[in-house]
């Protein structure tokens, strides 16, 4: 029987991917490996809809693929590419911008956020069409599932409105694919400010955990994460949201249950549970760190293992896009 795809991906667009990063889609994409055929991307071409120094875009995506491999993808079962070595992103996404309404691209959250933040002036016509270009990551790939955390159901959910239009204007032509998001894991907040989702272009550098932080920092951030002054070891995301947090936190790296936790943690201190989450925190990135500055160490073999990513990536997305193209009425090239 022959495997359904996935696909999913991940912006070079910091030093490091963070804790969030890590629990809401890394662990995940690791596990899915051997039920589908798999493609993990970097997708350096969102990157660039904010300003990027170019050698710190190229250090970074190499990172990022790095950090990929040390925590689970294993390249001789997934294809681990770079977006722009794809070609056919760029191109479906431009068939795709001709089928997208202007006022749908308009209600996507995620610019509406990104470019109240950036200024009108400063928010590029980039940042406003990034969704459709996450759409044309996906469809190319043909994926059942797009496994991600919670701030992408909206980009999945106008992925699948537009292939639908697509398959409805032009005849059957994508999978529809559909949003994998573990309750548990969804979303990692900020330790700082924990009512916000844990991001990269947080305010205070103290709320983040970065999977290349050293140990000493780890524990520092998680010893000054914002709490209450209750002093009880109880989940109540309303009430309690940094205690929850690092809650949901350790569930999700130990495996345990919340209820299991509260009980453990009766009657302690909120010190005494900071202490064990970074604990935990600390043993599951540490190896995670170490094979990525290993990784980092030889830059051809992790290049050369990029070009066979991009190998089987380009298979597949050339043969969405011819028939595509075909679909849509251009004329075929002459041999
Ligand atoms: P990005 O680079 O912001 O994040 C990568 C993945 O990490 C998840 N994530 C989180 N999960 C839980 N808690 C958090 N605090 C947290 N922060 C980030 C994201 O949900 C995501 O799964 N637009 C995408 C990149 C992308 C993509 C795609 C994803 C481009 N093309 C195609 C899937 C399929 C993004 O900016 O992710």
């Amino acid at each position: 029987m022959t495997k359904p795809n996935l696909l999913s991906g991940m912006q070079p667009s910091a030093g490091s991917l963070h804790l969030g990063n890590y629990l809401g889609a890394l662990v995940n994409w690791a596990g899915m490996q051997d039920d589908y055929n798999a493609y993990y991307v970097i997708v350096d071409l969102h990157a660039i809809t904010s300003p990027q120094k170019p050698a710190e875009l190229r250090t970074n995506s190499r990172r990022t693929a790095a950090q990929y491999i040390a925590a689970g993808i294993d390249v001789t079962k997934s294809a681990l590419f770079v977006q722009s070595h794809v070609p056919a992103h760029a191109q479906l996404a431009w068939v795709l911008n001709c089928i997208t309404g202007f006022g749908e691209a308009s209600r996507m959250t995620q610019f509406k956020d990104k470019s109240q933040k950036a200024g009108a002036d400063s928010a590029s016509v980039g940042l406003f069409t990034y969704p459709i270009l996450q759409a044309a990551d996906i469809l190319l790939y043909q994926p059942k599932a797009v496994p991600v955390g919670e701030d992408q159901r909206q980009h999945i959910e106008l992925t699948r409105d537009l292939a639908m239009r697509f398959n409805a204007r032009f005849g059957d032509t994508f999978t529809i694919p559909e949003a994998v998001i573990l309750k548990e894991t969804a979303k990692i907040y900020d330790l700082q400010n924990p009512t916000a989702k844990m991001s990269k272009s947080t305010a205070d550098p103290k709320g983040l955990v970065n999977i290349m932080d050293d140990n000493a920092t780890i524990l520092k951030k998680i010893k000054s994460a914002v709490t209450d002054t209750e002093g009880i070891i109880k989940f109540d995301r309303e009430a309690k949201a940094g205690v929850s947090n690092l809650l949901g936190i350790y569930s999700a790296i130990s495996g345990r249950s919340i209820e299991s936790i509260e009980g453990e943690f009766e009657g302690a201190g909120y010190g005494v549970l900071k202490a064990e989450v970074a604990n935990v925190v600390i043993a599951a990135i540490e190896p995670i760190r170490e094979r990525t500055q290993e990784l980092m160490s030889d830059q051809n073999e992790l290049d050369r293992l990029l070009a066979e990513g991009a190998d089987k990536a380009n298979e597949v997305a050339e043969a969405t896009l011819a028939k595509v193209y075909d679909a849509i009425g251009f004329l075929k090239a002459a041999k």
